[in-house]
């Protein structure tokens, strides 16, 4: 038990590490790009604010939460996403009363007790934006265009990009109605869940994954068609915009997501295999009901990180290489240690990536290590190289040897 990690969740090391490293960075470079400005949340928040944000009525705050009574009896919940944080830390921090639009991203870890199975674990990370303030659908264009750029940046080809628009409060109403009265017709075929869900909130009806209910969900009425004149206008304004900025796109009106904030707009990214790898969209409405006093529209996406891995290893895509060691230093004597340590850390500060021996190997030892390391180059220091301030690198593809004064191997090591 004690060397074996928890349920659904993931020792992250070596190549996935790695390629976990490059989609960050990425990340990082396009926001930058966007002038969005990354935050940190704390990894837990008060319950109220996911169940106040996410909605009572969803998988994710009825079964999939980690909520706990703390030292102080308070209620707490590991985040299960990273939305309703943003939220409360913009209003808590006064960021609205800044230049408006805000712009955020984070890199988060959520959690989320869920049965695992492939794509899907308790403990996993977003790359997730929120974009505070707007109501124009150039800020759903904003985040589309910087996912479709995403995508790119990484080599991904095989995911599409699905829109829908579930409308606003008022059309929520009307759509609601018609959305009871046909699952009323079928109450006796769904799921308890369903039927307990249909009376609270009959949109969550249509997450439920039982099989059942998914028949009977396909021919259930589609929120397009009950969108008011400002819903219709707006999403038919979006659709202009990614016409004309030649991004691809299918309208499904299946997407409803499985969160309770949105309004308008939703959309997902989804592979071949019909795995989401990304969601997203407007909610104009959740600012208002965690404070009451502000009332801004927002829109934002969630991009999940370890199916971007899945994804990319599935495409057969291979994200840069991890750097190669361009140097070993070998040590020979005990004498000449701190000098031969002090050259590497010099090589170091000038960039290069180098290695060295603290193993007190024999210098055969210390070559063998360092083929096995995949070093670029090898130099031995010993007492002879010291006093005369030259040493022979020695290129491991080739094999061939350069003598070298000690303070130009950097230089040397670029050249080659
Ligand atoms: P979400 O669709 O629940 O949306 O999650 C976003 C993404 O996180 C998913 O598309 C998926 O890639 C990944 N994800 C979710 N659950 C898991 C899991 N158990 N294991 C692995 N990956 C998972 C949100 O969380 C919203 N906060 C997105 C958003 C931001 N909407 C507006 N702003």
């Amino acid at each position: 038990m004690i060397t074996k990690r928890p349920k659904g969740t993931q020792d992250w090391y070596g190549p996935d590490m790695y390629k976990r490293t490059i989609i960050e960075e990425i990340a990082r470079e396009l926001c930058k790009a966007y002038h969005i400005k990354e935050i940190i949340t704390p990894a837990f928040e008060h319950t109220i604010l996911f169940q106040r944000g996410v909605g009572e009525t969803t998988d994710v705050v009825q079964k999939e939460m980690y909520t706990f009574q703390d030292k102080g009896d308070r209620s707490i919940t590991l985040k299960p996403e990273g939305t309703a944080g943003a939220v409360r830390a913009y209003l808590e921090n006064n960021l609205y009363a800044e230049a408006q639009p805000t712009k955020l991203f984070y890199i988060t870890q959520a959690f989320r007790y869920e049965n695992p199975q492939s794509g899907r674990f308790r403990q996993h990370h977003q790359f997730g934006v929120e974009f505070f303030g707007s109501a124009s659908p150039l800020a759903e264009i904003e985040i589309i265009s910087l996912l479709t750029e995403f995508m790119d940046k990484l080599g991904l080809k095989g995911v599409n990009l699905y829109i829908n628009s579930i409308g606003c409060k008022s059309c929520r109403k009307t759509y609601n109605e018609a959305l009871l009265s046909f699952l009323k017709e079928h109450e006796n075929e769904l799921c308890s869940t369903c039927r307990e869900r249909m009376q609270k909130n009959p949109l969550r009806v249509l997450d439920c994954k039982v099989p059942t209910c998914g028949e009977i969900i396909k021919s259930a009425p589609r929120t397009i068609d009950y969108l008011d004149e400002e819903c219709r206008e707006h999403f038919n304004e979006l659709q202009s915009l990614l016409n004309e900025m030649k991004i691809p796109y299918k309208v499904d009106s299946g997407i409803v997501r499985g969160l309770d904030y949105y309004t308008k707009t939703v959309f997902e990214f989804i592979n071949s295999e019909g795995l989401t790898l990304c969601g997203g969209g407007r909610y104009d409405n959740l600012i208002n009901e965690i404070d009451e006093k502000q009332d801004i529209p927002a829109v934002g996406f969630g991009f999940g990180i370890e199916r971007i891995i899945k994804e990319l290893n599935a495409e057969g895509v291979k994200l840069a290489d991890e750097p190669a060691v361009d140097l070993y230093v070998g040590i020979l004597g005990k004498e000449s240690k701190a000098a031969a340590y002090g050259l590497v850390k010099k090589l170091r500060q000038k960039g290069l990536i180098v290695e060295t021996d603290y193993m007190d190997r024999s210098v055969k030892a210390q070559m063998k290590y360092a083929n096995k390391i995949g070093a670029l180059n090898t130099v031995i220091i010993g007492a002879d190289e010291l006093a005369a301030g030259k040493a022979h690198i020695k290129n491991m593809d080739s094999g061939n040897q350069t003598e070298v004064d000690l303070d130009k191997i950097a230089e040397h090591l670029r050249m080659i």
